[in-house]
């Protein structure tokens, strides 16, 4: 047992955010640091850290508690193992009270085969080390693979010898159980010869915290029936979906370089680790699972994959790779020269060419797997129609707005179809999930995404059934609010009046309409105008597409989806965005506004008059039925509306003329 005094020793040598820091990006945000909940799955931070308090607490979930609290919930440890590794982290000596009989018998099986898995570790690098038979057999092998003794030692790896029932004899002499050897895949139930690993090399497989969960062998002589590795089994402390190897060795310098790489095995990890590249893992054993990613994303979100050139692999892989996406990681690809593996990459590449390498060679997945099907479709137009949905699976991933749009265009170009199939396409996708989330029961949105709706106007919708023209001119109304949402905050300058004025894009929409005494006649693009012009008044602008797309409503959702996610109209302004030619950026933007502004005034224009008319028919016909004795009291009416008519047809004719105006230049 622990002293309380040295319980109370480590509590006070404890700093939250160095503990938590381990396991969790911190950025600081005023007296405490914030970061992405290491214990359920969220897209921005709502875990916060206090130095000042020494403790941390999730929004999202409601975990909460001390540095020993969160070392015992993120590594699965009991009070005495948190206890004894944040002992470790601060140099504190433990004072121990000797455990009585009774209590060692209460030990738990769990705590028993970690330690089995520890001692037999310690074993296999003892055989590799210091046995004749170890440094000729394996010693030498590592060597040869290039891997130095520091390697070798951070690695933990060792050897199992050639000769039969050691561990069984070994668990003996300890007074181990044969029960939990056997448990832990290291020994078989048969009589004799026992032993599962012989004359391998063996890699443990470490937890996040460094604690043995099981191992890997792999033979040095290939033999017929024999597997190139045996792995140790599932168990009650290896759950193999929640492992990734290297992540021990790793994770401090995926926090630091904010970046993960993932390789297929144990050796290309060990490689690419010696050649300094470090923030490396692999999922040894299970293809990627949605555990190993969540695990990846308590440090990260940016993964990179490495990939030799084999094809055919990189193809099988594209489902896992959609559920890293899923997850809301940014993936991107690098592949190898033929016949070379990052294994053997790394080992003939110095460190800088090999980052250098890296970097220079990581292309975004989604435009490498759009040239890997398109190559394969070819000009077959089928296949090509098929590669089309398969992007759109992918794409339709993608959570970030400006990455998708920027991604959008450039697989668009690869596969050479317009924009907009391919957005259309995805929107179909988005649609489908969204209404699946909103049917059954609207499901609360995730913390830290969660959208606060509390001083958000409402949004009131028109009922459907529209006519033809009806949806028409909505549309142009809501063209006109798209470019509202994704630029109203743009400051435009005008300098061709005496005086020059700056004024933002939104308010440029507002004192247009409102100059013309032009109300949006479609409902949705009225009060969605409203609610802009609110949330711009209480300086809110920032939140503006976060709150359009939280909101409640389904149809506000997908109208807010569609502005986000049909930039092909203004392609031509974000590439010149990229350019950042300013000035005619903001040329652009006015001409693009003037256009969508006229469009919308005309048609409401053209519609009033139309309701003149429909008003003077009524007219005319009450006028007859009424008698021409009545002509005089009828005559003023139709004069006033007349007058009204020619004063709309004049503007219209002066919007006309805008237009085209706008158009030519
Ligand atoms: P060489 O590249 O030939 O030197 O061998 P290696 O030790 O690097 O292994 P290899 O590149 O063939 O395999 C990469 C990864 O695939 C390994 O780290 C293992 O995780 C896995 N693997 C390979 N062979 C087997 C096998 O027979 N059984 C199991 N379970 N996994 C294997
Ligand atoms: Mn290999």
């Amino acid at each position: 047992m622990i002293t309380p005094e040295t319980i109370q020793r480590v509590r006070d040598a404890a700093r939250i955010e160095e503990v938590v820091g381990d396991f969790v990006r911190l950025r600081r945000r005023g007296a405490n640091l914030i970061g992405l909940c290491p214990f359920h799955n969220e897209k921005s931070p709502s875990f916060s850290v206090s130095p000042a308090k020494g403790i941390f607490k999730c929004f999202g979930c409601g975990k909460a508690g001390d540095s020993l609290g969160f070392l015992m919930e993120v590594d699965q440890l009991t009070y005495p193992e948190a206890v004894r590794k944040l002992a470790e982290r601060y140099s504190i000596d433990i004072e121990e009270r000797q455990q009585s009989p009774e209590e060692q018998e209460q030990a738990q099986v769990k705590e028993t085969l970690f330690q089995i898995n520890e001692a037999v570790a310690n074993w296999f690098q003892a055989q590799l080390w210091e046995t004749e038979e170890g440094q000729i057999a394996a010693l030498s092998y590592f060597r040869e693979r290039g891997f130095t003794d520091e390697t070798i030692r951070a690695f933990r790896l060792g050897y199992a010898p050639k000769s039969w029932n050691n561990l069984g004899d070994y668990a003996k002499e300890k007074g181990y159980k044969e029960e939990y050897l056997q448990t832990l895949g290291l020994i078989s139930k048969s009589e004799r010869k026992t032993d599962v690993f012989r004359e391998r090399v063996m890699f443990p497989i470490l937890g996040t915290s460094g604690r043995v969960l099981g191992f890997g062998g792999r033979y040095l002589i290939k033999k017929e029936n024999s597997p190139k590795y045996i792995n140790s089994p599932e168990s009650e402390i290896y759950l193999k979906r929640e492992v990734l190897y290297g992540l021990f060795q790793g994770k401090q310098r995926i926090i630091k370089e904010d970046e993960c790489y993932l390789v297929e095995g144990y050796t290309d990890v060990i490689s690419l680790f010696q050649a300094g590249v470090e923030n490396v893992v692999s999922s040894s054993g299970t293809s990627l699972t949605s555990e190993q990613i969540r695990l990846i994303r308590r440090f990260t979100k940016k993964v990179t994959l490495l990939y030799d050139g084999d094809a055919a692999g990189i193809n099988a892989s594209f489902r896992g790779i959609d559920m890293l996406l899923e997850e809301g990681m940014e993936v991107r690809v690098v592949l190898f020269p033929d016949g070379d593996d990052p294994d053997s990459f790394a080992r003939k590449t110095d460190t800088e060419a090999l980052k250098t390498f890296l970097n220079h060679q990581a292309q975004n997945f989604l435009a490498f797997k759009a040239n890997i099907l398109m190559a394969e479709a070819a000009n077959d137009p089928l296949k090509k129609a098929e590669v089309l949905r398969q992007m759109a699976d992918s794409l339709a991933l993608i959570r970030d707005n400006f990455s998708r749009i920027t991604l959008i265009q450039d697989c668009a170009q690869r596969m050479e179809v317009p924009e907009e199939m391919l957005v259309s396409e995805i929107n179909r996708r988005i649609r489908k999930r969204i209404s699946e989330r909103n049917q059954p029961e609207p499901e609360q949105p995730e913390a830290g995404e969660a959208i606060e709706d509390e001083g958000t106007p409402a949004l009131n919708l028109p009922e459907p059934a529209q006519s033809h023209k009806e949806i028409q001119r909505e549309a142009a109304q809501l063209g006109l609010i798209r470019l509202a949402v994704l630029y109203g905050d743009r400051i435009l300058h005008f300098s061709e009046g005496e005086e020059p004025f700056s004024i933002s894009a939104l308010t440029y929409i507002i004192d247009e309409l409102a100059k013309d005494e032009i109300q949006l006649p479609s409902p949705l693009a009225q009060s969605f105008l409203e609610t802009l012009d609110i949330l711009d008044q209480e300086e809110r602008w920032s939140e503006i597409q976060a709150v359009l797309i939280g909101h409640e409503k389904p149809e506000v959702q997908h109208k807010v989806l569609d502005f986000l996610q049909s930039p092909y109209h203004l392609s031509q302004y974000w590439e010149e965005r990229h350019n950042i030619i300013t000035d005619r950026e903001d040329t652009l933007l006015k001409k693009t506004l003037a256009h969508s502004l006229i469009t919308v005034k005309m048609n409401v224009l053209i519609d009033r008059a139309d309701a003149h008319r429909e008003r003077l028919k009524v007219l005319q016909e009450e006028q007859r039925a009424a008698g021409p004795e009545k002509l005089e009291e009828f005559q003023h009416q139709f004069f006033e509306i007349l007058v009204e008519i020619a004063k709309i047809q004049k503007l219209v004719q002066r919007f006309a003329t805008e237009l085209s105006r706008v158009i030519i230049r």
